[in-house]
């Protein structure tokens, strides 16, 4: 987990930069703010080691001469032509019945905004501090446009650990429908076998491979499944196509596409 990060900014955006700083400190993320002349294109390929900068559309992490934020304005075109139908996911969340989710890894959140635009009523769980915090700025940001908005209102961000999350929601007896996770995952599955790369790993990805812990000591998440399973009716387990099962467990229901597939665990054996 990341402890100290510089953050690039422009002296027109110093006190956002000061309000970031102030928000990761709280999250345990010390911030070194540095401001230069101009935060471009060039400045970014000259300074490739990972960092934060802010701009005039908030908080970004950058690498390798990249920047990245979760994007969700992007994701509108792909949102509209979403349908309950179409999308796997909806089918493996039962979306149609408009449940009551968690999300326990949120990541960037892509997920959970599709989940929401087909009518789920969400709470993500991110406990890495960062992401946290792109994903906050992100909110805010959809929330001011006009097709997001209704949208964005039916998601909750938590910041916390989802193990610990899950175990508190176990003690104060909170049902959900279903409970989503999507942990990382190494490029190979435990079986060896050549997990199918998509023909250009997005950007996004590639930074959020950045942020994240390597393969070796990746924290693949197996402890998540027992303890989401005490809380809802149904867990729903993202996996790349060939991995093998989360916990080792076999699933009850899958749904398969090309490069991913859908695990479901039925805790209510009726469905
Ligand atoms: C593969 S990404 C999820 C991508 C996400 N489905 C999306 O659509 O963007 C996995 C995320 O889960 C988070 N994560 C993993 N284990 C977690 C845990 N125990 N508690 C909270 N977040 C966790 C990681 O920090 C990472 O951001």
């Amino acid at each position: 987990m990341v402890s100290g990060i510089r953050l690039y900014t422009e002296s027109g955006f110093l006190s956002k930069a000061q309000h970031y700083q102030a928000v990761l400190s709280l999250r345990g993320v010390s911030v070194s703010i540095e401001t230069v002349e101009k935060l471009n294109a060039r400045f970014l390929r000259l300074h490739p080691e990972i960092a934060l900068c802010v701009d005039e559309h908030g908080l970004w992490l950058c690498a390798n001469g990249m920047k990245m934020q979760p994007d969700w304005q992007a994701e509108v075109p792909r949102l509209k032509r979403a349908s309950l139908k179409s999308e796997m996911i909806a089918r493996a969340c039962n979306l149609a019945e408009k449940p009551t989710l968690i999300d326990a890894t949120a990541g960037l959140g892509h997920d959970s905004l599709l989940m929401a635009h087909l009518g789920a009523r969400l709470t993500l769980v991110e406990r890495h501090p960062i992401l946290f915090t792109l994903l906050e700025d992100t909110k805010q940001r959809a929330a001011q446009d006009p097709f997001l908005a209704k949208i964005v209102s039916r998601i909750e961000l938590v910041f916390a650990d989802s193990a610990e999350y899950l175990q508190q929601q176990i003690q104060q007896h909170a049902k959900f429908d279903v409970v989503y996770l999507d942990p990382m995952f190494p490029q190979r599955d435990q079986n060896q076998q050549a997990v199918k790369k998509q023909a250009q790993v997005k950007k996004q990805m590639q930074l959020l491979h950045l942020l994240l812990p390597e393969d070796g000591d990746m924290d693949l998440g197996d402890y998540l499944l027992d303890l989401a399973m005490q809380i809802s009716d149904r867990v729903v387990v993202k996996r790349p196509r060939l991995a093998v099962f989360l916990a080792n467990l076999k699933p009850d229901h899958q749904w398969q596409g090309d490069a991913c597939r859908f695990d479901a665990y039925f805790t209510k054996k009726t469905c």
